[in-house]
C-alpha cells in the first residue's frame, strides 16, 4: 500500500520509518526544506535510538522516500496521515490546530483519487468532523474517509513503542476506512497486538485522557513525595510497595522534577480547556497542572537550600537538560524552569547532557556548555542531576567530590543515595522524598 505521510518530526518520521518496514512504500513530506534535505541525504533530523538504522534500511529498500512537494506524496496514496505538530496556542491553552488544517486543505487542494484521512496528530475532539468538513468545502467531489489514529509512542523507545505497542487505537465512521486501516496495521495483528476500533470521538478522547492519566500519576507521587519529606519517609519504597499492587502498577511512580516534554504539558492544558468550554470542568486534570508547576518551583528552593539561600557568585554544575533520557527534545523540560533561576540568580552554570546541546543552545542562554559530567562538576559549589541519562547512573562519586569546590549533590531523579553521597566525601546531598543531608546536622 502506499502511505503519504505529513510531517516529520518525532512522530511522523518514526511512523514513516516503521510503516515501510511493514513493507508499505512511504513517502514523507515536510514543509522544512533543511529536513528534507538532511533527510534525503540520509541524515536524521532528530535522537531516536535505533532510527537511522531502520531508516537507511527502507531507503535502500526502495519503500521511503522523502520530499517537499506534498501533491506528489499523496499520487496513488490510500491514506494519508497528518501528524503534524499541535502545541499549545498562545494564551488560551487550547490545542493550536493551524498546522492540521493547513496540511488538511493542502490534501485537498491536490487529491483526486479515494484515500484515508488519518489524523496522527493529537486533537481535541471534534477535529476529524471539522477536517471532513474543510476537505468537503474545499474539494466537493473528492471522495474520502477520516480516521483518528492517536499515536502512544514515548521518545527514546519510539520504534519499540511503534512496532510492539499495547494497543493501536482506530477511530472510523465506515468499513471501507477500517479496511483501509486494518491493511495498514495487518502485520501488527497477525502478531496479536491489539487493534481497539472506535468512532471519531472516542479515539479522540483515548488519547487525551490517557496522557492526562499519566500525568495525574507522575504528579501524584510527586506530591506525596513533598509529604515524605515532611514526614520521614522514603518515596522510593512508598512507590515499590504501591506499584506492586496490581491495580495501581509502577509505571509512571518515579518521584522527580515535575513532568514535561512535548506532550503532557501540552495535552493537560488542552484537556482542561476542552472541558471548560463544554462545561464540564476537568478538576483534576486543572489540579495535576498547577501542582505540576508547583513541583518545578520547589525544585528551585532545594537548590537555594543547597547553596546557603543564594545563588550569586555561586558555580553550579547540571548534569542533563532534555525532558528525558534517549532524545534530544527539550520541549517543556524542567531544565527550562531550573536553569534560568539560577542563571537570573546569579550563579555561573556548567551544563552537560548527551544529546541536549543542539536544542539547548538557543533555550539556556548564559550557560557554559561542557562535555561530561566530571567538567561539570570542575570548582563547582553543587552540581544537579536533572536527567537521568544512563551515563549519570554509575558516576564516580568519589572523583567528582574531589573537583568540586564545595561537593553537594541535588539528586533530582534519585538515582543515588545518601550512603553513596557520604562515602563519596559530599558534604550535603538532597533527592527527592527521602531524607538528605549536610554535614554540619551529621
Ligand atoms: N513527540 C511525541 O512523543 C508524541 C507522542 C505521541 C503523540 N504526539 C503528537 O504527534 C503530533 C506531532 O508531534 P511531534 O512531536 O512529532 O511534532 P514535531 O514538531 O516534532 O513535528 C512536526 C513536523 O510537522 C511539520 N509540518 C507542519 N506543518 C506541515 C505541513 N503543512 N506540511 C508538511 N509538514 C508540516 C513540521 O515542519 C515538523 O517537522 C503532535 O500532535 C503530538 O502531540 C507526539
Amino acid at each position: 500500500m502506499k502511505i503519504a505521510m505529513i510531517g516529520t518530526g518525532y512522530v511522523g518520521l518514526v511512523s514513516g520509518v516503521c510503516f515501510s518496514d511493514f513493507g508499505h512504500e512511504v513517502v514523507c513530506v515536510d514543509k522544512d526544506p533543511e529536513k528534507i534535505a538532511m533527510l534525503e541525504r540520509g541524515e536524521v533530523p532528530i535522537y531516536e535510538p535505533g532510527l537511522d538504522v531502520l531508516m537507511a534500511k527502507n531507503v535502500e529498500a526502495g519503500r521511503l522516500s522523502f520530499t517537499l512537494d506534498l501533491a506528489e506524496a499523496i499520487k496513488g496514496a490510500q491514506a494519508v496521515f497528518i501528524a503534524v505538530g499541535t502545541p499549545t496556542r498562545r494564551g488560551d491553552g487550547h490545542a493550536d490546530l493551524t498546522y492540521v488544517m493547513v496540511a488538511a486543505e493542502e490534501i485537498a487542494r491536490t487529491a483526486d483519487h479515494y484515500m484515508v484521512i488519518v489524523i496522527k496528530s493529537t486533537v481535541p475532539v471534534g477535529t476529524n468532523q471539522q477536517v471532513k468538513q474543510a476537505v468537503k468545502k474545499a474539494n466537493p467531489n473528492l471522495e474520502f474517509d477520516v480516521a483518528s489514529n492517536p499515536e502512544f509512542l514515548r521518545e527514546g523507545a519510539a520504534i519499540e513503542d511503534f512496532m510492539k505497542p499495547d494497543r493501536v487505537v482506530v477511530g472510523v465512521q465506515n468499513e471501507r476506512a477500517a479496511e483501509v486501516m486494518a491493511e495498514i496495521y495487518r502485520p501488527l495483528y497477525l502478531r496479536d497486538f491489539p487493534i481497539v476500533t472506535t468512532d471519531l470521538e472516542s479515539a479522540e478522547m483515548i488519547k487525551y485522557a490517557a496522557n492526562a492519566f499519566l500525568a495525574t500519576k507522575i504528579t501524584f507521587i510527586n506530591e506525596i513525595a513533598a509529604l515524605c519529606e515532611r514526614v520521614g519517609a522514603d518515596v522510593k519504597q512508598v512507590s515499590k510497595g504501591m506499584g506492586m499492587d496490581g491495580r495501581i502498577g509502577n509505571k509512571f511512580l518515579h518521584a522527580g522534577p515535575g513532568y514535561g516534554g512535548s506532550c503532557f504539558p501540552k495535552d493537560t492544558k488542552a484537556l482542561a480547556r476542552i472541558g471548560q468550554d463544554h462545561s464540564v470542568p476537568m478538576h483534576i486534570t486543572e489540579t495535576v497542572i498547577s501542582v505540576n508547576e508547583e513541583v518545578k518551583r520547589r525544585m528551585v528552593d532545594k537548590l537555594l537550600d543547597l547553596c546557603d539561600g543564594s545563588f550569586n557568585g555561586k558555580t553550579i554544575g547540571i548534569l542533563g537538560v532534555t525532558f528525558k533520557p534517549n532524545t534530544d527534545d527539550m520541549r517543556d523540560a524542567p531544565a527550562l524552569t531550573l536553569v534560568p533561576a539560577l542563571v537570573g540568580g546569579g550563579a555561573k552554570v556548567r551544563v552537560t547532557d548527551p544529546q541536549g546541546r543542539h536544542e539547548g543552545e538557543a533555550l539556556l542562554p548564559g550557560v557554559h556548555w561542557v562535555e561530561d559530567a566530571y567538567k561539570a562538576a570542575q570548582n563547582a559549589d553543587l552540581l544537579v542531576i536533572l536527567t537521568e541519562w544512563n551515563e549519570f547512573r554509575a558516576l564516580d562519586l568519589k572523583k567528582l567530590a574531589r573537583k568540586m569546590a564545595t561537593p553537594r549533590l541535588a539528586d533530582l531523579r534519585n538515582i543515588y543515595s545518601v550512603k553513596d553521597a557520604k562515602r563519596a566525601g559530599f558534604e550535603a546531598y538532597d533527592s527527592i522524598g527521602r531524607a538528605g543531608f549536610v554535614k554540619a546536622d551529621d
